[in-house]
């Protein structure tokens, strides 16, 4: 069957990057990174080393139930561990209004914000999904405030419609990371963004 024959997450590079699957040496990066509060703003608490390391399990098993999560982001030139950006199938405590979908999400280490890391990453992963996995949607999500994953959104032409901002359901909802946004992204408009 096709299904089995599909890597869904290869390894490739892309200008300055390399992107690729979860490996056991992603472990010291990872605790640096989700234990970083500036990386951590929109989230509601930061990593312990610990907990960095049930999250490094959780996207090994997650990727080898998908074939993919939130791939992980190296820099090509030096091999450094920078974060992750791609694809992955939402599995969060509550659920989002979209599902089932596949998402597009990123986190990177601060010393690469602002170079257009997470775009160059991202739009690799989207021209995979539409590609090669023949996705018919590829959707974002993140707190409403979050302006600069926001922005990432709309430098890849992903659209928001506010009629379908959401509370996060294990979040209370006067919490101010309770309300998030959705945007989306349709193989149709992909289509077209590509054919110019
Ligand atoms: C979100 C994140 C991945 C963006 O990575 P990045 O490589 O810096 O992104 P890019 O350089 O490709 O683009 C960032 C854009 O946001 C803009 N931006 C930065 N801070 C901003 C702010 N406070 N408000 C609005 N836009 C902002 C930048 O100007 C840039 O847009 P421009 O190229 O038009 O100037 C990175 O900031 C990050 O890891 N943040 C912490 C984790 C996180 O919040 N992840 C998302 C969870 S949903």
């Amino acid at each position: 069957m096709m299904e089995t024959l599909i890597d869904k997450c290869p390894r490739v590079e892309t200008e300055r990057l390399v992107l690729r699957r979860w490996e056991e040496r992603d472990l010291d990066g990872v605790i640096r990174m989700n234990g970083d509060p500036r990386v951590m703003e929109f989230f509601r608490s930061l990593n312990t080393p610990d907990e960095a390391r049930q999250f490094l399990d959780i996207m090994m098993r997650q990727e080898e139930k998908h074939g993919f999560c939130f791939p992980v982001v190296e820099d090509k030139k030096t091999g450094a561990f920078l974060g992750f950006c791609g694809l992955n199938v939402p599995a969060y405590s509550g659920p989002l209004p979209c599902e089932p979908c596949v998402e597009i999400g990123w986190r990177l280490i601060p010393e690469t914000w602002g170079k257009g890391i997470a775009v160059e990453a991202a739009r690799f992963w989207l021209g995979f999904g539409f590609e090669t996995l023949q996705l018919n949607e590829i959707v974002a999500i993140t707190v409403v405030q979050n302006h600069k994953s926001r922005r990432v959104m709309e430098k890849l032409g992903m659209t928001h419609d506010p009629a379908e901002d959401f509370d996060f359901l294990n979040v209370s909802v006067d919490h101010p990371l309770c309300r998030h946004v959705l945007y989306r992204f349709s193989a149709d408009r992909f289509r077209e963004q590509t054919n110019g």
